[in-house]
């Protein structure tokens, strides 16, 4: 956080320069680095490319253990619609803001569509945790990190204090839609 590229919207992109091979090793960096990094997803302004595209995937090595597993999505142009005016409070972190967590509101059920990395349509009804990474990674493409959603500034906390303090009444309050309950 602090870079100015994290605070800017990333323009739409076209099919043919999402086509092009430097966009395309662009997402193939995307993807490594989020996996090395161990987020649940990752967006290219993450990288210092003001690009619109995103990555999510939640695998077995992702440092959220509690969220349900995600397989690949490179998302691209991604619009969000929520499905009902239902929401959940969901504690966050972001690789762009080292070692700090806070609760954000995030729609509980959406629907999203993309364009995938070859340009063909994509969309999906996701709900819940997985919900709300879609959502956090839109926001980067917006310029938006999760700490301006955060309503509540007592809710914020570093990794190891939220593991002590936080995480039990957390996983509670999020149970159906754990890893576990998945
Ligand atoms: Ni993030």
């Amino acid at each position: 956080m602090g870079d100015p590229i994290l605070r800017e919207a990333a323009p739409e992109m076209s099919i043919e320069e999402l086509r092009s091979p430097e966009t395309q090793r662009l997402i193939d960096d995307l993807i490594e680095t989020r996996r090395a990094a161990g987020g649940a997803g990752l967006a290219a302004t993450q990288i210092g490319e003001l690009k619109r595209i995103a990555v999510v995937e939640v695998d077995e090595h992702t440092r959220y253990a509690y969220k349900p597993l995600v397989p690949l999505t490179v998302i691209v142009n991604p619009v969000i619609e929520p499905l009902s005016d239902e929401q959940l409070l969901i504690n966050e972190g972001c690789l762009s803001v080292p070692d700090l967590r806070g609760d954000v509101r995030r729609h509980l059920r959406i629907h999203v569509r993309y364009f995938d990395r070859n340009g063909d349509e994509g969309e999906q009804v996701v709900e819940g945790l997985t919900a709300g990474t879609f959502q956090h990674e839109t926001d980067h493409l917006d310029g938006v990190l999760f700490l301006d959603r955060v309503t509540d500034p007592r809710s914020f906390s570093t990794w190891e204090q939220f593991d002590r303090h936080g995480q039990e009444e957390f996983l509670r309050r999020v149970a159906p839609y754990t890893r576990d309950a998945a």
